[in-house]
């Protein structure tokens, strides 16, 4: 798996992926028909590191990282991460998780923080957890799910300090 900074030309690719995890209207907040301009905002926007993930030449998911909040709240990291559905369960949320936890050591950030976990995402909420993340809040009914109704969000929450740059 080969990680690396994502360039705006990646968003051919990148964009196929946002559009079928956002379809399925079980894990982001952005509406199922969010378009291309739109996405393309969300990853590239100011103050967005975005990165990458390849396997044998093709993009398979990405995650961009960022700081949660301005000024007196900067030294906490955020991040988002999208797999292309073809390729979940293969490792690639894995690698980009540990990638960015180290990114963000790197760039001196003190923590990291998820706003938005989908409470039924067991697969965002298990990686997280193997990854070191707690969680420290649950918003009620905070979340649209397409199938499930309204369902709780988490935030969850890790310290930086004993990640390996
Ligand atoms: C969540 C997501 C990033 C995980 O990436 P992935 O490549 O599918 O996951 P991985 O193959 O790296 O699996 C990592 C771990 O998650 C766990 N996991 C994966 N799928 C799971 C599932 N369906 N149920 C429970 N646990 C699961 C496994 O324990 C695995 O750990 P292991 O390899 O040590 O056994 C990916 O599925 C995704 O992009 N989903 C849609 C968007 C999203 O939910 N983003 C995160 C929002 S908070």
């Amino acid at each position: 798996m080969d990680i690396r900074r994502a360039t705006e030309t990646d968003f051919i690719a990148m964009w196929p992926i946002f559009h079928a995890v956002v379809a399925s209207g079980t894990s982001y907040v952005f509406a199922p028909d969010t378009n291309r301009q739109a996405a393309f905002e969300y990853w590239f926007g100011a103050g967005s590191h975005t990165y990458v993930a390849q396997e044998a030449g093709r993009i398979v998911g990405m995650y961009k990282l960022m700081a949660n909040h301005r000024d007196l709240g900067s030294h906490v990291a955020n991040a988002s991460f999208m797999v292309s559905p073809e390729h979940s369960g293969h490792g690639a949320g894995k690698a980009m998780g540990l990638h960015c936890l180290s990114e963000a050591r790197r760039a001196g950030f003190a923590a990291m923080q998820f706003n938005f976990v989908v409470s039924t995402n067991d697969a965002a909420v298990a990686l997280w957890k193997k990854l070191g993340f707690a969680v420290v809040g649950t918003l009620p009914k905070a979340f649209a799910h397409q199938q499930l109704g309204l369902v709780d969000v988490y935030i969850m929450y890790r310290f930086l300090d004993d990640i390996e740059t």
